[in-house]
């Protein structure tokens, strides 16, 4: 099976129905806050090695996750995904901003401790090869965490086999395997089963089905949504395939450059995206029908460089709507709390912004209406 945009279940990865004895508030009460998050990184340079600019990697991310649902992030390579991620998980320390944990704020006093949280939150990368250690075993690279956290060698092995079992591998064929000795779903099997070895409440799958092949990747997705539904899990899901992202996501979070330009139900986004990036972005995707398939793309060249973004809207040297006020003034996303609500940062979309598009109401008719066709693009 391939996934298109018309294999989405009906009944995706929506709010999960069991109560979870380490819940604290209950299931309206989000389980991730960020705010206004911030990496830059320092560019090195000149004889003396000093810094000479950053790369403003992730700039000022705010978002939730409800309890059980999948949200989705999407963007074009190096708009800062994979740096969200780390900063999740605080394997970077973000230079600002804050992260709240079912209630709890990460690495303050009287919050979540780092440590506590890492147990909580595991994370699965692309790289199935190289997340695995090639000397182990692959039932020994599972049961590691659980010796590490307390767990007696019994009960790790245990659980490491229960595991293998739930992502479709028997134990007594694969737990003895080495990496090298696996395919890449088995190996992704492997990374999944060792990320849920301690038990999380949430995952975060930064491009994890990214290097598979496609009937292959069908299979990882639907074993990440039973999973998903008999652990209580809760998703964050990377990727730069669209299709992927609206096949398993609740919503979906639009990144460009550092920053999130939209962010939504994911219905509401593919069927009426707000940002021209989104718009743009959708618009390019493969279509599956030849016929479908237009001439010019409507998103060229790469995003600009990190390190020296343009004023006001990052997006404004590829947008065809820009306007002066564009230059001017960084456009700020709407109100981002509710998990039903769908926002843009454009000044298209503010009332009075400046912008001629952006009218009394917010909805400008020209920027709300997506391009029509889809053509072949690289993602
Ligand atoms: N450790 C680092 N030092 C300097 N720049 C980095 C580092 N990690 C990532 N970057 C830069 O940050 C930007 C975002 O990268 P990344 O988060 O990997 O994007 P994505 O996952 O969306 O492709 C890119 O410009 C990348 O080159
Ligand atoms: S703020 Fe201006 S440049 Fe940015 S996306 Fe909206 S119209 Fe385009
Ligand atoms: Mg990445």
């Amino acid at each position: 099976m391939t996934v298109t945009e018309n294999t989405r279940p009906s009944q995706t990865l929506n709010a999960v129905d069991r109560k979870d004895a380490r819940d604290r508030g209950g299931d309206r009460q989000p389980m991730l806050i960020a705010r206004e998050l911030k990496k830059h990184f320092p560019i090195t340079g000149g004889v003396l090695n000093r810094t000479i600019g950053h790369v403003r990697a992730v700039d000022g991310v705010s978002f939730t996750v409800m309890k059980g649902e999948t949200l989705g992030v999407v963007g074009e390579s190096g708009c800062g995904k994979s740096t969200l991620a780390r900063l999740l998980m605080h394997l970077i320390v973000p230079d600002s901003g804050d992260l709240i944990f079912d209630g709890d704020a990460v690495g303050e006093n009287d919050g979540l401790s780092v440590r506590d949280m890492r147990r909580l939150m595991q994370m699965v990368f692309q790289d199935s090869y190289s997340s695995l250690n090639p000397r182990m075993p692959v039932e020994d690279s599972i049961s590691y965490g659980k010796k590490v956290h307390g767990a007696s060698e019994q009960e790790a092995k245990e659980a490491a086999r229960e595991l293998l079992t739930k992502v479709g591998l028997d134990p007594n064929l694969f737990g003895p395997r080495y990496p090298h000795e696996l395919s890449g779903g088995q190996k992704q099997r492997v990374n999944i089963a060792r990320a849920l070895v301690l038990e999380p409440r949430v995952v975060i799958l930064d491009e994890a089905v990214s290097a598979l092949d496609k009937s292959v990747e069908a299979q990882v997705l639907n074993l990440l949504r039973y999973l998903k539904q008999h652990f209580n899990l809760t998703y964050v899901f990377i990727s730069h395939d669209l299709n992927v992202v609206q096949y398993v996501s609740d919503r979906v979070l639009v990144m460009y450059l550092g920053e999130v330009v939209e962010i939504g139900p994911v219905d509401e986004i593919y069927a009426r995206p707000k940002h021209p990036y989104t718009q743009a972005l959708l618009a390019s995707r493969l279509s599956m029908d030849p016929d479908d398939r237009i001439e010019e793309p409507p998103l060229v060249g790469d995003p600009p460089n990190p390190i020296n973004p343009p004023s006001g809207c990052r997006f404004r040297t590829r947008c065809k709507f820009a306007e002066k006020i564009c230059e001017i003034e960084r456009p700020v996303l709407g109100e981002w709390l509710s998990s039903e609500a769908h926002v843009t940062a454009c000044h298209m979309f503010v009332p009075r912004s400046g912008h001629s598009m952006a009218n009394e109401a917010g909805k400008p008719e020209a920027a709300a209406t997506v391009p029509a066709a889809a053509m072949a693009g690289e993602d």
